[in-house]
């Protein structure tokens, strides 16, 4: 299941583009990957040939309104669930803001939700500061700084029957660990606890499964995943039917509008759904699935090509980054345990600020960032707040070739 990566590049108009004859090496894909021709194109064609608002009875209205339908079935598809479970918006953190007080409507004093120490905070302060409204105390699941993963065995602990509410990260930003969310979110369906997973990071990586995890919200943003600034949520049947809707008198009470007041961004509908898309045709491209096969199998194949290439330069990143001098890589490094991370990596190089680093690979054409990422909790954990780390991030239009260039390139800043 080799991705043919001449194709695959292709697929991507930004990869071509070059800078006094030195080409662009893009590391930043936790931040924001870069967007599929077909995207582009989908929004052209809406902005064009859609563009009004939907319900009428012309030409251009109907059009919308079928961009709309086709979206929100292709991110249904994305997340494994119902049409009637999906709702569009700006970003995740708006739509987790917008959802708080929705679902902390009836939490009392004396109930409790549990956050992590792992989560960027989109996934931290709407719920905190829901919380604090009502009064409610607020635990944190914390991390082991060896194996990089959740505590899930101090889970009892923390979780009892006045707990409301429980978020958690499918994949960190920060550290690149993929959780068991089902575990979590199992954990919370036991005590009758709303469960929340923010599936920003994993969305790029790896299939999506609402049913397989048992959550009651999930969100993703396109913009991760090589489409548009815009995000999807995924909101259970059980979560709708005890909130209460999020409209306008006139709306209609039906998802989405129930949930997501306001016209929405036709154009970026339309190009979230080409992103799925492109996602699915990767798996045509490996040849694992054929054009005719349901979405969802389509997506799939996908999804498991790129993570099968996303291994690879995982594999050969982690070969290289241990011979960098003083190079300390916060994550996990062991090359057996592949399958419990995404492919973000953060890593200081002694004696130099983050900020030096990222600029001395930008004077080079390659992008990555500095800081800290909104990884407020996992930052302070491990005292990086200010000092700040470098992330790179692979993702599957990654060659190996610039893998092993990133890494020559930061032997000779870490010498300099
Ligand atoms: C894990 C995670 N969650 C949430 C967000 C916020 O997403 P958005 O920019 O769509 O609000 C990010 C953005 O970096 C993220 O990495």
């Amino acid at each position: 299941m080799m991705l043919p990566m001449e194709s695959v590049r292709a697929a991507f108009p930004a990869l071509a583009l070059q800078d006094d004859d030195q080409p662009r090496c893009y590391f930043d894909a936790p931040a924001g990957t870069q967007v599929a021709g077909r995207v582009i194109e989908a929004m052209g064609y809406a902005m064009v040939q859609a563009c009004a608002n939907d319900g009428g009875l012309f030409r251009t209205s109907q059009a919308a309104g079928a961009i709309a339908d086709h979206a929100i079935a292709s991110a249904a598809a994305f997340f494994g669930c119902g049409d009637d479970e999906v709702i569009f918006g700006l970003n995740t953190t708006s739509l987790f803001f917008q959802m708080a007080p929705l679902i902390a409507h009836d939490w009392q004093v004396g109930d409790n939700i549990l956050l992590t120490r792992m989560d960027h905070d989109a996934n931290v302060s709407p719920w905190l500061q829901a919380a604090q409204a009502r009064g409610l105390e607020v635990r944190f699941l914390e991390w082991d700084h060896e194996t990089f993963a959740l505590k899930l065995e101090s889970l009892p602990d923390l979780i009892d029957a006045r707990t409301r509410a429980v978020a958690v990260g499918h994949a960190s930003n920060f550290l690149g660990t993929i959780n068991d969310v089902a575990a979590v979110c199992a954990a919370a369906r036991a005590v009758g606890a709303i469960s929340i997973v923010d599936a920003v990071q994993s969305a790029p990586h790896l299939a999506l499964d609402v049913a397989a995890i048992g959550c009651d919200l999930m969100a993703a943003s396109a913009y991760k995943f090589f489409g548009p600034h815009a995000a999807i949520l995924f909101v259970s049947r059980r979560l709708q039917g005890i909130i209460p809707p999020l409209k306008v008198r006139p709306s209609a009470d039906v998802m989405p509008t129930r949930l997501a007041p306001g016209t929405p961004s036709f154009e970026a509908m339309a190009g979230t759904a080409a992103a799925i898309d492109h996602l699915a045709w990767l798996g045509e491209a490996a040849g694992t699935v054929s054009p005719d096969q349901p979405l969802r199998q389509r997506l799939l194949a996908g999804l498991a090509a790129a993570q099968a290439h996303e291994t690879d330069l995982m594999r050969r990143f982690l070969d290289g980054i241990g011979a960098v001098p003083g190079v300390t890589l916060h994550g996990i490094a062991n090359a057996n345990r592949l399958h419990e991370r995404v492919a973000t990596f953060t890593f200081e190089l002694a004696g130099k600020f983050s900020a030096e680093v990222a600029a001395a690979l930008a004077a080079r054409n390659m992008f990555a960032w500095q800081g800290y990422y909104y990884a407020w909790e996992p930052a302070t954990v491990l005292g990086l707040k200010d000092r700040g780390a470098v992330r790179v991030g692979f993702t599957h239009y990654n060659s190996m070739a610039e893998v092993d260039l990133l890494l020559e390139t930061l032997g000779q800043i870490a010498g300099s």
